[in-house]
């Protein structure tokens, strides 16, 4: 029996402003950090340019993404012609960017295999639900929309954007810790991704997933994803991807933005993982670098 003191807290990035990381303290990692890919003055180099870019700033002080730059990186490939370099380098080259990508479509054409007439969906967290009301616009199917998250802004962002898709009776929000959602046998469809992959605890992600199957109604499926571990790990799987990017993103993600999305697990894993908690797992699709799977799962 797990017995996990919900977090109330956002996990992936900082809402107050004495949390974010300044420029200052990130070069102070940088300058302490024991195995740097490139040398150190390079390395403090491109910090100072990254932090001369909205998403770079973003990633340095917040060590993670929220809603809206989650979608931003997923929908807009290249913002404008005169982008900096490093900002294209990001959004077109970031091998975990152009797999979030690829994992973006995969939800979308399972969630858009299972939309039915009447029933009710569910996306925690729920970030900006990107794709998710066009998709029931496609299908022209009346859907019930609950999005859960702990982000109030990133609420009112969806809440506004929704509007010119879905009847603004087809969405609610509920202000909740994910890992406290105490909700029972509501959802048909329940979407999850990017809360998983940032927390390290094997316990705390079971007990997440323990409460995504509680809050699924009987026959319900369960969208999410999970990051694949990276060389040189055992359990590495990636293949088809570009060595330099892989490396130059170790270098931006990791020695400058020191990322907090961590966590990762193996196929085998996050199967004995969900299925230990009572779901079937239908199905695991690889994005083509196989770094970042979207897995569907039914509650019985
Ligand atoms: C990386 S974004 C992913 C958003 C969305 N699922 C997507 O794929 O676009 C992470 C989201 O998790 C939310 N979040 C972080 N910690 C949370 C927690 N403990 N409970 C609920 N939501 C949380 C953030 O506010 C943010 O909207």
């Amino acid at each position: 029996m797990l017995n996990i003191i919900a977090n109330n807290k956002i996990i992936t990035h900082a809402v107050a402003a004495s949390d974010k990381v300044s420029l200052e303290e990130a070069f102070e990692k940088i300058r302490r950090h024991p195995s740097l890919i490139l040398p150190l003055s390079e390395t403090l180099e491109l910090a100072q340019e990254l932090w001369s870019i909205p998403v770079g700033r973003f990633l340095i002080e917040n060590r993670g993404l929220n809603g809206y730059w989650t979608s931003n990186l997923i929908l807009q490939i290249q913002d404008s012609f005169d982008q900096h370099p490093l900002e294209n380098w990001i959004r077109q080259k970031a091998p975990i960017v152009k797999a979030t990508r690829e994992r973006f479509r995969f939800f979308i054409l399972e969630l858009e295999k299972r939309l039915k007439e009447g029933i009710t969906l569910a996306s925690i967290p729920c970030g900006l639900m990107s794709g998710i009301f066009e998709a029931q616009k496609r299908k022209g199917m009346d859907i019930s929309n609950v999005g859960i998250d702990l982000d109030e802004e990133v609420m009112e962002v969806t809440r506004q954007n929704s509007q010119s898709i879905i009847p603004t009776n087809k969405l609610n929000f509920i202000k909740r810790d994910a890992w406290d959602l105490d909700i029972n046998d509501q959802y048909d469809i329940l979407i999850s991704n990017g809360l998983n992959i940032y927390e390290r605890d094997h316990d705390k992600v079971k007990h997440l997933y323990s409460n995504f199957y509680k809050a699924m109604k009987k026959g319900g499926v369960m969208i999410t994803s999970f990051l694949t571990p990276p060389p040189p790990h055992m359990d590495c799987v990636f293949c088809n991807y570009d060595k330099s990017d892989l490396r130059f993103q170790e270098v931006i993600f990791n020695n400058i933005f020191d990322v907090k999305w961590k966590a990762f697990m193996s196929e085998a894993e996050m199967r004995d993982l969900l299925e230990d908690i009572g779901f079937e797992v239908i199905d695991v699709i690889y994005d083509s670098q196989r770094m970042f799977p979207t897995i569907t799962a039914k509650k019985p």
